[in-house]
């Protein structure tokens, strides 16, 4: 009991400091950067966009970007007709820019939610969770497992994940990430779900560098 006690203790500590350190570094990245100035800004979605179509869902279904940064998969998905979006973000600045910029004539149809992904609680099944490039930043075990406890209960249908692979770079926005291929990315996600897809993706920087992405679709497993 107190063993069990002292490790949700300590998983809590985790959250709370990582919070803390990572809100902080990506509160600064929106105040002071533009699109143009940050690695990941892509013009076009590549595999993300065709991931998300062939799961071929109806308009009705509850999609969430998880670290939508200021703009994310929000835009493709409502130019494509989706109405029940939820974007959260750690940062309240690249929240705020997304709701400027893009969701002016759309809030209705979005979810605004700041917080750590590892922190997030809702009661709501997504039936599409999309990360590109937020999960590759949680580096211990701990944060690995808590990442996947939280897809386990919120993610219902599908999971998209897409992060640097072995071939890209060893940061992303100066913090240290990890490295995926496919095989680790099932090993992690495949108690619950089984792999449908994965591809690999030169990503253009906007600073004319490439950085390799791996990409993996994930379907919940029947019971
Ligand atoms: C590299 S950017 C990617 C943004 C967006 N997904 C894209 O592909 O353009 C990472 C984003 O995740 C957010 N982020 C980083 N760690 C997070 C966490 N633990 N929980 C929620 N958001 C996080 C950052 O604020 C940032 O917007």
């Amino acid at each position: 009991m107190f063993y069990k006690l002292a490790f949700s203790t300590f998983n809590a500590l985790i959250a709370l400091q990582m919070d803390g350190v990572n809100k902080k570094h990506w509160e600064q990245i929106y105040a002071h950067k533009s699109s143009n100035e940050v690695s990941w800004t892509q013009l076009n979605l590549g595999v993300a966009a065709s991931f998300f179509n062939q799961a071929e869902l109806a308009s009705d279904a509850k999609l969430i970007d998880v670290g939508s940064g200021r703009k994310g998969m929000l835009e493709f998905w409502l130019n494509t007709g989706f109405q029940q979006l939820t974007a959260l973000d750690v940062s309240a600045n690249a929240l705020k820019q997304l709701s400027d910029e893009l969701l002016e004539q759309d809030l209705d149809k979005v979810t605004l939610v700041e917080t750590d992904v590892l922190n997030f609680t809702s009661d709501a099944s997504f039936d599409y969770w999309n990360d590109r490039a937020v999960f590759h930043f949680l580096t211990t075990e701990a944060e690995k497992q808590k990442y996947v406890e939280q897809v386990n209960r919120m993610a219902h249908n599908y999971l998209c994940i897409g992060t640097f692979s072995k071939a890209g770079p060893r940061k992303c926005s100066g913090l240290e990430i990890s490295q995926y291929n496919p095989e680790e990315l099932t090993e992690l996600f495949g108690g619950q779900f089984e792999l449908v897809d994965s591809k690999l993706e030169a990503h253009q920087t906007p600073f004319g560098t490439e950085q390799e992405f791996v990409f993996c679709l994930f379907k919940r497993k029947e019971l």
